[in-house]
């Protein structure tokens, strides 16, 4: 069987820069990925190259075995690619939940605006944000945008949820919020693949770590294994996580 989401070959250049370099992917579907590695690294660039917001200079990417590598971002998405954004973008002068109702108007299915906020309500009530129903989404917290990114995102109904940077700037106590709802989306059945700056996070949720450097895979492992790789400790993360498996991981996290 072929995976969910299959990279061959592909590459991503800005000018001189050559951000994605002749990168080769398999994400299986079920699985919990982080996608880890320094500022500049290539990692936002791969999500938008995977969801068609950014074309790929070479290769080609293929969603259940169909190449998807030139269709625009509204029909990947449709066809189960879903994302979030590091800078959220929700639409602050609608309510919390029409921003979550429009996306399942426009991707989830939804056959009138009716079912589109019966849905986007129960997806709000799954990522702990149905109080805040009826706010403007640009009163949100910082937390609760990322919790409307999460709804929007499900309210697509993803078979590959692709979350950007979705942590960056929570508190201790909204991370393990967050990481609870992470897991229950990955119980759901989404496959998942996160790029993440918190090594707690990415220890503690991910059964595979990919990293990346200069636009090239440099490992491609458990968490445990690519804590102890030299090559990821040289190029990014240092020797402080090296004993991770031996001992409960709750530093605050690399950063680059
Ligand atoms: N739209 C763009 N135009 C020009 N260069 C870009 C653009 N997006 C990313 N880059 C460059 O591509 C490289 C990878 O960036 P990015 O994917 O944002 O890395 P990361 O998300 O890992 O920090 C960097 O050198 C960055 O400057
Ligand atoms: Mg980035």
């Amino acid at each position: 069987m072929s995976a969910l989401l299959e990279l061959r070959g592909v590459s991503r250049h800005f000018g001189g820069v050559t951000a994605i370099n002749d990168l080769d992917l398999d994400i299986e579907a079920g699985q919990l990925i982080g996608l880890i590695g320094p500022n500049g690294a290539g990692k936002t660039t791969l999500i938008n190259l995977m969801t068609g917001v950014l074309r790929s200079t070479g290769g080609s990417i293929k969603l259940d075995g169909r190449d998807i590598s030139r269709l625009p971002p509204h029909r990947i998405a449709r066809a189960g690619v879903a994302r979030t954004y590091q800078v959220v973008q929700p639409f602050p002068r609608m309510s919390v939940l029409d921003n979550v109702a429009a996306a399942a108007l426009f991707g989830g299915g939804a056959g009138s605006f009716a079912e589109a906020r019966r849905q986007a309500l129960e997806h709000l009530q799954f990522c702990g944000l149905e109080a805040s129903a009826a706010q403007l989404a640009g009163t949100l917290s910082l937390a609760g945008r990322k919790r409307l990114e999460l709804a929007r995102g499900l309210a697509l109904k993803p078979k590959l949820l692709l979350l950007d940077e979705v942590n960056a700037g929570l508190n201790p106590n909204e991370l393990d919020g967050a990481i609870a709802l992470i897991r229950a989306i990955a119980a759901r059945g989404i496959t998942i693949l996160l790029t993440e700056h918190l090594m707690r996070l990415v220890l503690q949720v991910c059964q595979r770590v990919i990293v990346l450097h200069h636009g090239k895979l440099i490992a491609d492992a458990s968490p445990t294994e690519v804590v102890r790789d030299p090559a990821v400790i040289a190029a990014y993360l240092g020797s402080r996580y090296a004993n991770a498996a031996a001992t409960p991981v709750d530093a605050a996290g690399a950063t680059s």
